[in-house]
């Protein structure tokens, strides 16, 4: 490899929304496709389009708006995934296959072949997906467990068929960072034809060595690194697309590698994503987290004042981070709502602008002190509440006290149509819930629920996420108010019209293949 250029490939459209709960609607997608377009993002993995109909049409619609990046699709080793594939990526000025099968002895055993016969199996693929796109990228699952000779001998394969990229993945997060080197340039060394195509690092933290692991394998050659929002992705999720790029940023003097990414969007993508996907950021996370550029230590806000230096290797204003000033008081206006909006990286819509508006002055009203974060938790909230929602929240009352159940009496709006009624519960939010569910009957099961307070004080809002679990079908919500059993509520009742969405998408005659399939 001669050239020093890294390229990006995100993958949260793939395997990030694939783990479980992090199901992003057709609009989040489109949302999100074009905030990575726009932040340089080279290669944006936007979905499976055989796994269901819904992914389908939400990568078919991201190649047709996509401006700069490559738009990509994955397909299994077969025609039917690949022309599939084909048909969703086609519509994008750039578009890429990424066609893959598990090369490591588990995997072979899964579709039981031979070595020879799956060997047969890559060339035939390949080749069908190269005679539709001339962007192909071929992975070997679990590369990292895969014997060396039978890997080189597929990889050739591969490359001979007509492969563009080839990506190693590191399926299950077992390598280690000196491993993760000695595998590209052992391939750079030994397989035939290596040099004619580029190398990509794709990266499980399962040991919490994705970054690690992605970063050593470019300097041993690789030249695209996978990697997701906030290190998305099933179980301890991918590599992180802020950690690779900002390391390589900030240690030009060790990784002398160059991105096409604009890091000041760093802080939008982390924020949609999170808020879209249902799965908070760690607040010590590195680059992205609350508190990763917070010094709370005497000793650090001293050294810090006197010299940012001391303590911080990058400045926040790097990723697109603002202050958390004071934001706004409750005599500001519309126009100071919209720039100071753009500031923190929403260019809202006229409509969504009147709306925040409204809810940004009802907020000033209860809350001494607005800040960034009041307003980021404002109008995530507003982007999540579709006027098509089956389940909308009309009206809450709770009744509280020391002694005796709570009691909530709740009207929900069910398809145009109010609904109310009285019910008790352990505690304020469990009497809401329980409303809801008298109200609409269901059977899903809680499985998580979360509050966090957005700022300091008591005055803070909440904002507070739920997972909720049907038949196997995962959905979560989240919603910010100053008012901890309102957020609750609305974020219960945000997750069940997920679950509806979800519902209706698995009636669709193609059946959906679930990426443990894959895994
Ligand atoms: O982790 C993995 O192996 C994958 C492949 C489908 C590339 O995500
Ligand atoms: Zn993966």
């Amino acid at each position: 490899m001669t050239t020093n250029n890294v390229l990006i490939f995100d993958t949260t459209l793939r395997d990030g929304e694939q783990s479980p709960g992090a199901t992003m609607t057709h609009d989040e997608k489109l949302e999100i496709a074009e905030l990575l377009d726009d932040m340089g993002v080279d290669i944006i993995e936007a979905g499976f389009p055989i796994a269901s109909d819904g992914d389908f049409a939400a990568v078919s619609e991201i190649a047709r708006r996509s401006k700069r990046a490559v738009i990509c699709g994955l397909a299994r080793a077969n025609f039917n995934d690949i022309d599939r594939c084909w048909d969703a990526v086609k519509h994008a000025a750039r578009p890429r296959i990424h066609t893959f099968i598990g090369t490591s002895p588990t995997h072979r055993a899964i579709p039981n072949l031979t070595m020879d016969q799956m060997a047969a199996r890559i060339h035939d693929t390949v080749t069908h997906a190269r005679n539709l796109c001339d962007n192909v990228q071929w992975s070997p699952m679990d590369a990292t467990r895969t014997e060396h000779d039978y890997l080189c001998r597929v990889v050739e394969i591969a490359i001979k068929a007509g492969a563009t990229t080839i990506n190693i993945p590191d399926t299950v997060g077992y390598t280690y960072p000196r491993e993760s080197a000695d595998l590209i340039a052992m391939l750079l060394e030994r397989v035939p034809g290596a040099d004619t195509i580029i190398f990509a690092t794709h990266c499980h933290n399962d040991l919490g060595m994705a970054t690690a692991n992605s970063l050593a394998a470019v300097e041993a050659g690789a030249r695209q690194i996978e990697c997701t929002i906030n290190g998305l992705g099933e179980r301890a999720g991918n590599t992180a697309l802020e950690e690779v790029v900002m390391a390589m940023k900030v240690r030009q003097d060790i990784l002398p590698y160059q991105t096409g990414i604009d890091t000041t969007r760093i802080m939008t993508l982390s924020r949609k994503v999170a808020a879209v996907s249902g799965f908070a950021v760690q607040f010590n996370k590195a680059i992205v987290g609350k508190n990763a550029f917070l010094h709370e230590s005497g000793i650090h806000q001293d050294g810090v004042l006197k010299n940012v230096e001391t303590f911080e290797i990058m400045r926040p204003e790097d990723i697109g981070l603002t202050a958390n000033n004071i934001a706004m008081g409750k005599h500001s206006g519309r126009a100071a709502l919209r720039s100071k909006m753009r500031e923190l990286g929403f260019d809202l819509a006229d409509n969504q602008l009147n709306d925040v508006f409204v809810r940004f002055k009802a907020l000033a009203d209860r809350k001494k002190e607005v800040y960034d974060d009041d307003l980021i938790a404002l109008v995530q909230d507003e982007e999540r509440h579709e006027d098509e929602d089956t389940l909308q929240v009309k009206r809450l009352r709770v009744v509280c006290g020391t002694d005796g159940p709570q009691e909530a009496e709740l009207t929900l709006t069910i398809d145009g149509v109010d609904h109310s009624i009285d019910a008790t519960g352990d505690g304020p939010v469990d009497a809401a819930f329980n409303a809801v569910k008298m109200l609409w009957p269901h059977k899903a099961r809680l499985q998580l629920y979360q509050v966090h307070a957005v700022t300091e004080g008591t005055d803070a809002q909440a904002t507070v996420s739920v997972r909720i679990e049907e038949d196997g079908r995962i959905a979560t919500g989240q919603s910010a108010d100053t008012d901890t059993v309102v957020a609750s509520l609305k974020a219960y009742v945000n997750a069940l019209n997920r679950l509806i969405v979800r519902r209706e998408k698995s009636g669709s005659d193609r059946p959906e293949v679930s990426y443990r399939d894959l895994h």
